[in-house]
């Protein structure tokens, strides 16, 4: 096990900002990962699990912790069972390379989650979704140290308590367990479903394969500043900054009645109503390339917060407060961070930092 000391985050997330960790290993095993916890037990030191760094905001002050940079890798075993097909990913792996990898085999489940950055093993924790799918539509089970036990476990989908952009790995289970792999269940006899209006009109009449919608998603991703290609500004980012409210009928016919044009929402079930976060937040006054020092919002999406070079933390939680404020103030709707924090969210900056 080597233990690097004092290491620059920023570089290790998508956003790009944020200060050091006291110590970081690269864990690339199951056994890594063991010893490298008990290494921080044997400290006290307290742990975090740092996958793809793309839906993280790091803060100026670090870390003073263990991050585990997870690399565990392998080659995927597509395991066939009569109509189904099952796979088991690393938690290591990159995501899209997943995705390509599926729809190269025909196989229809998480096309619509192309392009999406970061690692397989941070996905169930988010319950990543886009374009009309998210992963919990096909995780069988989640492998992962239990840090209280320390024992390796199973976790069906069930007990994962999959929600909207949620699940027990960040809710109430968060922090106890360490995702080390995922599988995955693909049926068949599936075809691709498309449920997000911008993929039905591009493909109105035909019938695409995984494939297609895997280019498809990519291409609109791109449109849309959330593909992360190296060098282009926008890509600075931690993807939605905001998750879409989910609100009342009553607070969405309030909404409603005092905007000028229609209200852009989806139907959450239970009389509730999705807003989009994006639109709320144009109405508060934001635009696209909206700057506010080096922190901006994207030039191709409003829900994108973007480092526009060399940021500080304490400057993109100067912006973030600012956008909650100015929603809270006209809409009376209170805006959540997507992004996990590591730091304290109040605090993220150090005194000296320049806000
Ligand atoms: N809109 C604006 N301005 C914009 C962009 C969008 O007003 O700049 C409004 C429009 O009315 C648009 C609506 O917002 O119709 C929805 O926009 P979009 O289809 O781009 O989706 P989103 O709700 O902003 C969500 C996810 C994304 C995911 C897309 C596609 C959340 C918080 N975000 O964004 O996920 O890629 O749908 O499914 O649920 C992420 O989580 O990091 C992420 C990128």
């Amino acid at each position: 096990m080597t233990i690097e000391e004092n290491v620059l985050l920023g570089p290790l997330t998508t956003l790009g900002v944020g200060g050091a960790a006291k110590y970081l290993v690269r864990v690339r095993s199951e056994g890594g990962l063991v010893e490298a916890v008990e290494f921080a037990r044997a400290k006290a030191l307290p742990v975090f699990v740092l996958g793809g760094g793309s839906n993280l905001l790091v803060g100026d002050n670090g870390f003073h912790g263990l991050v585990l940079r997870m690399e565990i890798a392998g080659s995927l075993a597509f395991d066939e069972k009569n109509d189904a097909v099952e796979v088991e990913a690393a938690a290591g792996m990159d995501w899209d390379g997943f995705v390509l990898a599926t729809c190269e085999r025909g196989l229809s489940g998480v096309e619509c989650l192309a392009g999406i950055p970061g690692m397989v093993g941070g996905t169930p924790v988010q319950n990543v979704g886009a374009y009309g799918q998210e992963v919990a539509e096909t995780i069988v089970s989640v492998r992962a140290l239990d840090l209280t036990t320390m024992q390796f476990v199973s976790l069906s989908a069930a007990e994962c308590g999959f929600a909207y952009r949620r699940s027990i790995f960040n809710s109430t289970a968060r922090g106890r367990y360490v995702v080390t792999s995922v599988t995955f269940r693909f049926d068949r006899r599936l075809r691709v479903e498309l449920r997000y209006a911008e993929l039905q009109r591009r493909f109105e009449g035909q019938s695409p394969t995984p494939m297609e919608v895997y280019q498809a998603v990519r291409e609109i991703r791109h449109g849309k500043g959330m593909l992360l290609v190296p060098g282009e500004a926008d890509c600075r980012s931690a993807g939605s900054f905001f998750k879409n409210p989910v609100v009342s009928s009553a607070v969405f016919q309030r909404i409603s009645d005092a905007a000028e044009g229609a209200v852009p929402y989806w139907d959450a079930g239970e009389g509730k109503v999705k807003l989009a976060a994006a639109w709320l937040v144009e109405q508060a006054g934001f635009h696209k390339g909206f700057a506010m020092g080096r922190a901006g919002i994207s030039s191709s999406h409003t829900l994108a917060v973007v480092n526009r070079g060399g940021a500080t933390a304490g400057e993109i939680v100067a912006l973030r407060d600012e956008i909650v404020r100015r929603v809270e103030e006209r809409f009376s709707v209170q805006l959540e961070q997507e992004p996990v924090i590591l730091g304290d969210s109040r605090r993220l900056s150090s005194p000296a930092s320049s806000l």
